[in-house]
């Protein structure tokens, strides 16, 4: 980390269409900020129409190389924080087992190895969810094991699961407070 510079938040965005959009908002908000794109994201992105149109300085990586190199940054001690959201199904799983083979499991799994705490906007959180699909709303009924691996994520060390957007703004916004810089 360069001398004298803010640390600044990590944010992977995964390919969740629940609440893919209010993420962006919230990330427009927030100052000293990178995003980490998981491909499914960046097609998920266009699917809504949706722009990134990121605040200043802002950088964003993407999927592109087969050891997520972008993560090397987590371990230069750049980010206060980890915000992984909205997470799929599909990313939290991968978490909760360990894995981490692309971008967005990868900056969650070094920033686990890196004792940076993480915020965790899972999209599995009910068993009887209304959705956004490109389309419009959808009704989606996430199965049992959608629901156990979110619990099962609440259980990881220096990780802190939501569960709704509002439970994520209150997230940020204590996390904002525990920062030196604010
Ligand atoms: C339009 C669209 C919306 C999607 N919304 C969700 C979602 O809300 N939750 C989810 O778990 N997966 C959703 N998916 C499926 C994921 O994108 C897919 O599982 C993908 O492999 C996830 O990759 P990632 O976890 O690496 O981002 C959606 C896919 C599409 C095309």
């Amino acid at each position: 980390m360069p001398r004298g510079e803010p640390q600044r938040w990590a944010w992977a965005l995964t390919g969740s269409g629940h609440f893919f959009t209010e993420c962006l908002d919230l990330i427009r908000g927030l100052t000293g900020i990178d995003l980490f794109v998981s491909r499914a994201a960046a097609e998920v992105l266009r699917m809504y129409k949706n722009k990134f149109d990121l605040p200043e300085g802002a950088r964003i990586f993407r999927d592109t190389t087969a050891s997520a190199a972008p993560v090397g940054l987590l371990y230069e001690g750049v980010y206060h924080t980890l915000v992984l959201a909205p997470a799929t199904s599909n990313t939290v799983a991968k978490c909760v087992c360990g894995i981490s083979d692309n971008l967005a499991t990868n900056v969650f799994a070094q920033a686990g190895k890196c004792r940076i705490p993480a915020i965790v906007f899972a999209c599995d959180t009910a068993p009887e969810l209304e959705t956004m699909a490109p389309g419009g709303l959808v009704k989606v009924f996430p199965r049992r094991i959608d629901l156990e691996n979110t619990e099962r994520l609440a259980g990881f060390e220096a990780t802190r699961v939501v569960l709704s957007l509002t439970e994520l703004e209150s997230a940020l916004a204590e996390r904002r407070r525990a920062l030196p810089h604010g």
